[in-house]
């Protein structure tokens, strides 16, 4: 048994698996690249077969990908692993990853098949696979509640047809620590060419267990471990990734074995998926949460100013946290703020910086201090991913207790203006229904969330929203020192990005 396990990463699949709240295939190839940076062993890039936009994004990753393996989702069914080899085919290191669901619940109630009916599907998926692709992972859905003996037959048939990978997921959060380490020593001790194979494990997080049964089951011998960053995915999520490396790394004592994660890049991998998804991390979240390391009792900041390891089991550089410097002000010019942006890892194109730097001075003309924080949110406008199919220029609003919530923006859109006006029960509401009457695009808004980014009372606020276009729903964001104008641009970053969407799949169905 090697001492290494390695690091499997579904936050593009499992993670982001909710229907419609989809990233752009741009914003999924950005996170793909840090996901590089951050030197998990496996992405998995999606499910090709669930939508258009799927095997897209599956495709692009496969074939910008070049250092890790890549994986794509697949039920037992030729139809389903002829399209995922289609999207995995240009990877360097591709991986067919087939599922099937083995408790006798999910048989019985939703495959309506015999064991020995499934056994057979699973064995035929798996050796049909293996003639497309050198790498197959057979997961048995539902793992942690199926018969033990009929879950070891069939991770004997599956490796037999050629899986290198045996995935025991919990799927539905439902094992415990000493349970699922004993689950895995069983098919150690009786699957009898488990040799021939990883055994993998992916757990959901409904009882709070996640994490902990991973690491019970690297414990009882499994060598991969499959997670999202920030714990994302349906329901509670899955398995947070930060915390398995972390808890890998400060407790090698007890673990005894090594993952090849660069944790320097864990805090700005969890900040690009929370960026792109919307989905904030709550400040006490181990590992990249705001507090995770943050002393605020005296008796704990007196202890680690007399030495760190008093209360300090991890230290914050570690995984990636750097101090939060005050950089720029308004006389910063644009040499020292191309040399900040390398420091911080971004190398700009002159274009970009230009970009850059035009938004530095607005935000240094309404606010002293530029922290890297600004620069982060400045950054991410300047390369924005998205093309503006409309651009925001000017906005107006009118709110009170004594008023009826009126706003008016103007839109450029191929060099033209657009400007209208509309009411609304506040004057967010109003602004997005002005866009609205623009665009001619009525979204609904199913989520939306304010958080300042920086400190003080001049803080920039940044706007998450997440908006139904009926065919599918995208999360729009912008940060603005004025929380209408947040607003106004991530909803106008939404609408450009279902525009963009449609304009995606029309040139893709045509092709
Ligand atoms: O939770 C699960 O069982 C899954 C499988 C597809 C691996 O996500
Ligand atoms: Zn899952």
């Amino acid at each position: 048994m090697t001492d290494r396990v390695m690091i499997f990463d579904t936050t593009l699949r499992d993670g982001e698996q909710s229907p419609g709240a989809s990233m752009t295939i741009a914003e999924k190839l950005m996170l793909a690249e840090q996901l590089e940076r951050l030197r998990v062993d496996v992405i998995e890039a999606g499910f090709p077969i669930s939508s258009d936009g799927d095997f897209e994004s599956v495709r692009s990753i496969a074939e910008k990908v070049r250092t890790l393996t890549v994986a794509g989702l697949a039920r037992a069914a030729k139809g389903d692993i002829d399209r995922c080899w289609e999207a995995l085919k240009g990877a360097a290191k591709p991986r067919i990853h087939i599922f099937l669901a083995t408790s006798d619940i999910h048989l019985e109630h939703k495959l309506r098949k015999t064991r020995d009916e499934v056994l057979e599907m699973a064995r035929e998926a798996v050796a049909y696979a293996r003639t497309l692709c050198p790498e197959v992972e057979f997961s048995a859905e539902d793992a942690t509640r199926s018969d033990l003996a009929y879950l070891s037959k069939v991770a004997e048939a599956v490796i037999d047809a050629g899986a290198s990978v045996v995935n025991i997921p919990d799927t539905v959060g439902y094992t415990a620590p000493s349970e699922y380490t004993a689950r895995v020593r069983h098919l150690f001790d009786h699957v009898p060419n488990i040799g021939k194979a990883v055994v993998s494990v992916h757990c959901h997080d409904d009882l709070g267990m996640a994490v902990a049964n991973s690491l019970a089951a690297v414990q009882g011998g499994a060598r991969q471990v499959e997670c999202t960053v920030n714990g994302i995915g349906e329901r509670a999520g899955n398995a947070s990734l930060e915390e398995i490396v972390m808890a890998l790394k400060t407790r090698r004592d007890l673990f005894g074995v090594e993952c090849g994660v660069q944790t320097e890049e864990i805090f700005a991998s969890s900040n690009m998926v929370t960026n792109l998804t919307g989905v904030i991390v709550q400040p006490n979240k181990a590992v990249v949460g705001k507090n995770a390391f943050a002393h605020e009792s005296g008796i704990h900041q007196d202890g680690v100013l007399k030495a760190k390891q008093t209360y300090e089991i991890m230290r914050p550089e570690d995984v990636g946290i750097k101090e939060n410097h005050l950089v720029m002000g308004k006389h910063s010019g644009r040499h020292a703020l191309r040399q900040r942006y390398e420091e911080m890892g971004f190398n700009l194109s002159d274009a970009e910086l230009d970009k850059a730097y035009v938004l530095l001075k607005k935000v240094a003309d309404k606010k002293k201090e530029v922290y890297d924080d600004d620069l982060v949110i400045i950054v991410r406008d300047a390369l924005h991913v998205t093309p503006s199919v409309y651009k925001v220029k000017n906005i107006q609003s009118i709110a009170g207790n004594q008023v009826i919530a009126t706003a008016t923006i103007l839109l450029e859109k191929d060099g033209v203006l657009l400007k209208d006006s509309a009411t609304g029960s506040g004057p967010v509401d109003a602004m997005l229904k002005a866009v609205d009457r623009i665009t001619g695009i009525e979204g609904k808004l199913i989520d939306y969330t304010v958080r300042a980014i920086t400190h003080g009372k001049d803080a920039v606020g940044e706007v998450f929203m997440k908006v139904n276009f009926g065919k599918a729903a995208f999360i729009g964001k912008a940060a603005s020192l004025d929380v209408v104008e947040a607003s106004a641009r991530a909803y106008v970053d939404a609408v450009n990005k279902s525009i963009h969407y449609q304009m995606a799949l029309d040139a893709h169905r045509n092709r």
